[in-house]
């Protein structure tokens, strides 16, 4: 069969990758695709972005997949999902009605409020003066987040009312977010450890991938902005077994069943952002996609053919499934442009991806890279993932960094302690 793959960072090269390896898979075409993806056996790239739904409409058509893969959720929550439907094409991916979930994330709290899913108490604003009041009144830390999407930069952990004013200007005066934000939430600063807990559901039966953990901020020990994630590893021994029955039980199952009960039934990957704090989770967001970085370990840990599932969640027959994965661990480490997550610089030569290649057990994702006529040169925020697989997270925390100290380029930054948080607990 044909996929075509919409998106264009280190998640969609992993989920290229991982399909291309399928035997039901003959070609895949990823639109607009990247460097890495160009290079897998089976697959081309056509220069359609992922937010030009006219675009992609027109590809479709053209291409006749037998499968559309969404990979990030600005073209799901624009309605991708639903137009494809609507003119004939199997799309893996939520409808529109049911994106909303990461499309607002007042909609999302006050679903959670509505069917007692475990969250931050929160308050919404949609007038400055009005959240300015709540602050000047309010307990610190706190957090002020955009309603809409952001790039992942419209959440603010503010340790003080200063910080927290700031970020109510720049969301709701000088609007940097532009529609985003003009709905506020000021939530409960919550303490613990995050994890990211990712599903397939077909509306109903909810298949968890294995457990991962992102990095979000920029420096090490979670220093500087948050990022898109600098590193992610699995699995992540924070969620132990016992973990896992309280995230599915009071988390994604009745995640799932509220949006049926409210008439937006959701197909496709559920990822939950999750607070572990004293053996209670609390969702700090959901995004309707899988994670990116976190998509590079697990699909390096998956045995199982991702594609039957998706056919399966399209269908509603999830329940007959199940996912094998592979006992050893993965680590990824990102790397990124200088600046990054701020103004960055692009255009630097990048050497050294073959012989990273070469360290047993690693794998090159790319995420914002491009040929040049000088060879490969950074053309994004995040560059690329070093992803490594290992008998335990130690083996594959020196792989990984063995692959990332190969790899050079003029103001390359990366983390240097992505998998620390689950030796501590080891
Ligand atoms: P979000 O995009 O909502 O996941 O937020 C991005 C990051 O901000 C999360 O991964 C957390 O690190 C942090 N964050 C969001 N909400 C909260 C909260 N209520 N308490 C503490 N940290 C939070
Ligand atoms: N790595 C976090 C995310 O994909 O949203």
């Amino acid at each position: 069969m044909k996929i075509l793959l919409i998106g264009s960072g280190g998640r969609e090269h992993a989920l290229a990758w991982k399909m291309a390896q399928s035997d039901a898979v003959s070609e895949l075409v990823a639109a607009p695709g990247n460097i890495g993806i160009a290079k897998e056996p089976k697959c081309r790239v056509v220069r359609v972005s992922a937010d030009d739904i006219k675009g992609l409409l027109e590809l479709v058509r053209l291409e006749k997949p037998d499968l559309t893969v969404v990979g990030p959720e600005a073209p799901l929550v624009a309605g991708l999902a639903d137009v494809f439907t609507q003119n004939g094409f199997s799309v893996f991916g939520p409808s529109a009605a049911a994106a909303l979930l990461e499309g607002s994330k007042v909609f999302a709290k006050e679903l959670m409020k509505k069917y007692e899913i475990p969250s931050a108490e929160f308050e919404v604003f949609n007038d400055y003066y009005e959240a300015a009041r709540y602050v000047e009144a309010a307990k610190f830390p706190l957090v002020v987040k955009a309603d809409g999407l952001a790039a992942g930069k419209g959440v603010f952990v503010c340790e003080r009312r200063e910080g927290a004013l700031e970020a109510l200007e720049q969301i709701m005066i000088r609007k940097v977010f532009g529609i985003a934000g003009q709905k506020v939430i000021i939530e409960d600063c919550l303490e613990g450890e995050e994890a990211s807990f990712i599903a397939f559901t077909d509306g109903v039966t909810v298949i968890p991938l294995a457990s991962s953990q992102d990095h979000k901020a920029i420096f090490d020990n979670d220093k500087g902005p948050n990022t898109g994630g600098m590193g992610a590893y699995s699995p992540a021994p924070v969620v132990t077994p016992l973990m896992h029955e309280k995230i599915m039980n009071k988390i994604m199952l009745p995640t799932i069943k509220a949006m049926a009960a409210e008439g937006r039934p959701y197909v496709g990957f559920l990822y939950a952002g999750i607070m572990i704090h004293e053996d209670n989770p609390k969702v700090l967001e959901f995004n309707v996609r899988l994670g990116d970085p976190e998509a590079q370990p697990l699909l390096v840990r998956m045995n199982t053919d991702p594609i039957p599932l998706m056919i399966s969640a399209l269908t509603g027959n999830l329940g007959k499934e199940t996912i094998n994965w592979n006992e050893d661990a993965s680590v990824c480490v990102v790397m990124a442009s200088q600046g990054y997550p701020g103004t960055y610089v692009k255009g630097n030569i990048i050497t050294g991806l073959e012989e990273a290649e070469k360290v047993p057990g690693v794998k090159v994702f790319i995420a914002g890279a491009d040929n040049s006529l000088g060879g490969v040169i950074t053309s994004g925020g995040r560059v690329l993932g070093v992803t490594s697989l290992a008998k335990n997270i130690p083996d594959a925390i020196q792989k990984a960094y063995e692959g990332v100290e190969r790899i050079k380029w003029e103001g390359v930054h990366f983390r240097r302690d992505i998998g620390e948080k689950a030796l501590h607990r080891a």
